[in-house]
């Protein structure tokens, strides 16, 4: 536990960490990677090129500084997070060496106003940040393990089958190489593989939702074969390109907070942009069997070609009465506009909603806007988590 002065002070610098949150991050990163160069095996250097990762880490100890007096208040974001490092198999011996880069860092960027009182307060709130971080992994960790057929880490998984969806999907099924029973999982959750890719220095890690909701059969992840972002995507290309039926691959067992939890007498939708698409097919396929209020799932693309699961969505909304499925082309429809939510959505509904950070935004401003309240809207950021500021 902190002391009282020390807590002063880390409430009293909170500012300032804000004002150089990005800065002080940026200048992390850059000192971890060439100090531990292997961390490159873990982290995803997309993201760190695009500066998510550090507006990311930034936000998160920003928001430990100001609730540092009592963290319960931060610990549903440290679940979130703890589930992203569990998922990628972050173990309790890392934390001194993310936290000896992010102290010089901060050292670095503020000068001579960190002083060493400032300094030394820090240093202890790192270790409880970092405890609770540790502990909650731990748990975490326990928990998939102990499951039959449960794991902690990598394990070896056998690609059973690849299905392409549309010109740019395509469903890859995996079952454990060694025969031993799926662990379940909550629809929306999501995997981590893991790739060396031939003739690169660094392995690569991604997370994939598991896009179908579980039958002790198979994982399926349908994976988007990214060709215009910069970089080009290193490991769905691979995916799409050099991974074949028979083929081994290393997965972490399913992770996420972001899964189905309406209860049976909510009306709910589901809003699909793009290939965020994956976790909400799981959902609606549990959503079906559990629930026998009106369901809506919407799904929208920005052309024809590039529908996903339209038909299994098609045969879904034909044996369940309760679901209204509809497809919504950007080229020809338009984006997805408050007054087609308005027609299909009220304010007593649950809402899940994944797909690109415009559309996400977009959607979450027009739900909260129609009077639905906050713990009514659920929703999953691909890539590193950001806030949505719906002001
Ligand atoms: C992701 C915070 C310690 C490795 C993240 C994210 C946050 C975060 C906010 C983004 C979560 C998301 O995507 O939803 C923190 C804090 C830490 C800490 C506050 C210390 C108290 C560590 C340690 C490691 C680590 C010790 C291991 C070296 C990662 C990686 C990601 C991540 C690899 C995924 C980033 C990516 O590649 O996109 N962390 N983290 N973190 N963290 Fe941590």
């Amino acid at each position: 536990m902190l002391s009282k002065e020390k807590m002063e002070i880390i409430k009293s610098t909170a500012p300032a960490l804000e004002a150089h949150g990005k800065e002080i991050t940026t200048v992390f990163y850059k000192r971890l990677f060439e100090t531990h160069p292997e961390l490159l095996n873990i982290f995803n250097q997309t993201n760190q090129k695009q500066g998510r990762q550090q507006l990311a880490l930034a936000n998160a100890v920003y928001a430990a500084a100001i609730h540092i007096e009592n963290l319960s208040e931060i610990m549903p974001v440290v679940r979130q997070i703890s589930e992203k490092h569990r998922s990628l198999g972050i173990k309790p011996e890392q934390y001194p060496i993310v936290g000896e880069n992010l102290l010089i860092a901060i050292k670095e960027v503020l000068g001579d106003a960190a002083t060493p009182e400032i300094m030394d307060a820090w240093t202890e709130a790192y270790g409880v940040l970092a405890d609770a971080f540790i502990n909650t992994e731990e748990e975490m960790y326990k928990e998939t393990e102990n499951k039959p057929g449960g794991w902690r880490f990598f394990k070896d998984f056998t690609l059973v089958d690849k299905i392409p969806e549309n010109r740019l999907v395509t469903s890859f099924y995996l079952k454990p190489a060694d025969e031993a029973p799926l662990p379940d999982y909550k629809p929306g959750q999501y995997i981590t593989v893991h790739v060396p890719i031939p003739g690169q220095k660094y392995a690569h890690k991604r997370q994939y939702s598991l896009s179908k909701n579980y039958d002790g059969e198979s994982y399926r992840i349908s994976v988007k074969r990214e060709i215009i972002t910069d970089p080009a995507g290193i490991v769905s290309n691979y995916l799409h390109d050099s991974l074949n039926v028979g083929d081994k691959i290393q997965i972490s067992a399913p992770a996420g907070e972001f899964f189905y939890q309406s209860k049976a007498d909510t009306s709910v939708a589901f809003l699909a942009g793009g290939i965020g698409i994956t976790p909400l097919f799981s959902m609606v396929q549990t959503a079906v069997k559990e629930n026998k209020k009106k369901i809506h799932f919407i799904q929208s693309v920005s052309t024809q070609d590039l529908l996903t699961f339209s038909d299994a969505l098609k045969e879904l909304a034909n044996d369940h009465s309760q679901l209204y499925y509809h497809e919504l082309i950007t080229e020809t429809n338009g984006f997805v506009s408050k007054e087609f939510l308005e027609k299909h959505i009220d304010s007593s509904t649950d809402v899940y909603l994944c797909g690109p950070v415009p559309f996400m935004m977009a959607m979450v401003k027009y739900l909260l806007a129609m009077g639905l309240k906050e713990n009514q809207v659920f929703y999953e950021f691909f890539g590193p988590s950001m806030t949505i500021d719906t002001e």
